[in-house]
């Protein structure tokens, strides 16, 4: 092995190494009905009964909307360097088209403007999953129309904050919105039609080449342009050719779908045969994919667990290798011929396994297809049982073995050759995970949600300590 990973030695990054956390508007912000927000998808569905844990929704959240200036000084005493978040479109287009309402950007100037006056550098992701609920029901992201209005928005927002941000990502995880979005109706929508999700799939894409180009219109050459994707860890079972085949089929549908049009401008034959009972994709125009394919500057990799698989019966019992609740609908469409196996070995709260070799794996694989392109992991983190002790701190040692595992594996790939230019932790405070509500704690600092008052756990003074040095502890 040519790292020089050794027990006793602490391990070095590089001197410029972006040491980040990653958050996401819906997720903290709250303030949902402050300075002309409407509302968004996630809103709609989380005051759906029965659609979230307890209820739970962002109306408060963890109130970032007003305390961003007290949380960006967290950041800095943490020795943080760099913050990924993402914009709410329905506060800076209310109806998700015509003009900006500077309120809402103004939100996100302030923000901006308090992280660089930290030395802390901006990443903005355009669209995690908070669709204004307009748009929705106008037939959303199954409706090509909405990736026009998403390329508007894109550079309203570029042409705002583009003089001062250099890191942009397009979207956030599309395969969680098009196939937990419109399949298996885990997410907002929560619709439940396979070709819904394949038809959103599309629009995702054809909304991240639009993005691209409007942000690359609007904003300094050297700004850096990319897309976070939750690119799967598909494991087979066996070497039998069976679950060979399987690995490649569910391989595509949760990889190539986006991968392929994004960075080779085409989509896996695969992908048409596995599909071809429910739709003939006549709604890829001629020259989308060109529009889809457009060069970019960095690739964000969203990286949790592998998944493991085989050929078999899909309704088996199992997970569902969505990670994120269970229905009765498959986030596949055409794979009901793959089984999903619980993987072995230790799982944090999630139910997900805990494996640095995935992301390990990711970072090579990456590697051999896009030669050359930056990478950078927009998420990694895990969500533990966090409580205050009587003296009110929070020890939380398994995220600190389980970041210094993940981290571990980066600088082994970079070692390998891997061009990996930063790390955010996913994610800075406790915050709204979704379909669980309030209580899966991701967060590097702890949130009591009765009074908000912040407190970081052990694991980001470790993390704090790390930023700070690039010396990772052997
Ligand atoms: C991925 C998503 O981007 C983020 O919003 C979510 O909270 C984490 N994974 C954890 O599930």
């Amino acid at each position: 092995m040519p790292d020089s990973v050794n027990p006793v030695t602490p391990v070095t990054f590089p001197p410029a190494f972006l040491w980040g956390a990653a958050t996401s508007a819906y997720q903290i912000e709250g303030a949902v009905r402050e300075d002309g927000r409407t509302p968004s998808i996630w809103d709609t569905f989380s005051h759906t009964p029965g659609k979230t844990a307890g209820g739970d929704h962002g109306d408060i959240a963890v109130d970032h909307y007003h305390r961003y200036r007290d949380d960006v000084a967290l950041m800095a005493e943490l020795g943080l360097n760099a913050y990924r978040f993402s914009v709410s479109w329905s506060r800076v287009q209310p109806t998700g088209r015509g003009p900006a309402v500077q309120r809402g950007l103004d939100f996100y100037r302030r923000l901006v403007d308090e992280l660089l006056d930290k030395g802390i550098k901006p990443a903005v992701t355009l669209y995690h999953w908070d669709l204004p609920q307009e748009l929705e029901d106008a037939g959303g992201w199954p409706e090509r129309d909405t990736a026009m209005r998403f390329a508007e928005y894109a550079g309203i927002v570029g042409e705002a904050l583009g003089d001062r941000v250099e890191n942009w990502m397009t979207l956030n995880e599309p395969w969680c919105s098009a196939f937990l979005g419109y399949g298996s109706g885990v997410h907002a929508p929560g619709r439940t039609d396979p070709v819904a999700a394949l038809r959103a799939a599309h629009h995702l894409n054809l909304a991240h080449g639009l993005g691209t180009s409007a942000l690359r219109a609007v904003m300094p050459p050297r700004n850096a342009i990319g897309v976070s994707l939750n690119t799967h860890v598909f494991r087979a079972l066996s070497e039998d050719p069976a679950d060979q085949a399987a690995l490649k089929k569910i391989d595509d549908l949760g990889n190539g779908v986006f991968h392929g049009p994004m960075l080779h401008g085409a989509y896996p034959d695969s992908l048409f045969t596995t599909t071809k009972a429910l739709t003939d994709w006549s709604f890829v125009v001629e020259g989308d994919l060109t529009l889809i394919h457009q060069p970019l500057d960095a690739l964000g990799i969203n990286y949790y667990t592998p998944t493991l698989i085989s050929a078999g019966d899909g309704d088996a019992a199992g997970p569902r290798a969505d990670g994120h609740g269970n229905s009765q609908h498959s986030p596949w469409p055409g794979a009901d011929d793959v089984r999903f196996h619980q993987t072995p070995g230790e799982r944090t709260v999630m139910g997900w396994t805990i494996d640095p070799t995935g992301l390990h794996e990711l970072l090579m694989r990456w590697t051999r297809e896009v030669p050359g392109l930056p990478l950078y992991i927009t998420e990694n983190g895990c969500a533990a049982d966090d409580k205050p002790d009587a003296e009110g701190r929070v020890h939380d040692p398994e995220r600190i073995a389980y970041l210094h595992g993940h981290l571990r594996a980066v600088r082994r790939a970079i070692a390998e050759g891997a061009d990996v230019r930063g790390y955010y932790q996913w994610s800075l405070l406790d915050n709204f995970e979704w379909a669980y509500g309030y209580e899966k704690r991701f967060g590097a600092v702890y949130v009591d949600y009765a009074t908000q008052a912040r407190t970081p756990k052990s694991s980001a003074l470790w993390y704090g300590r790390l930023a700070r040095t690039g010396a990772l502890p052997p």
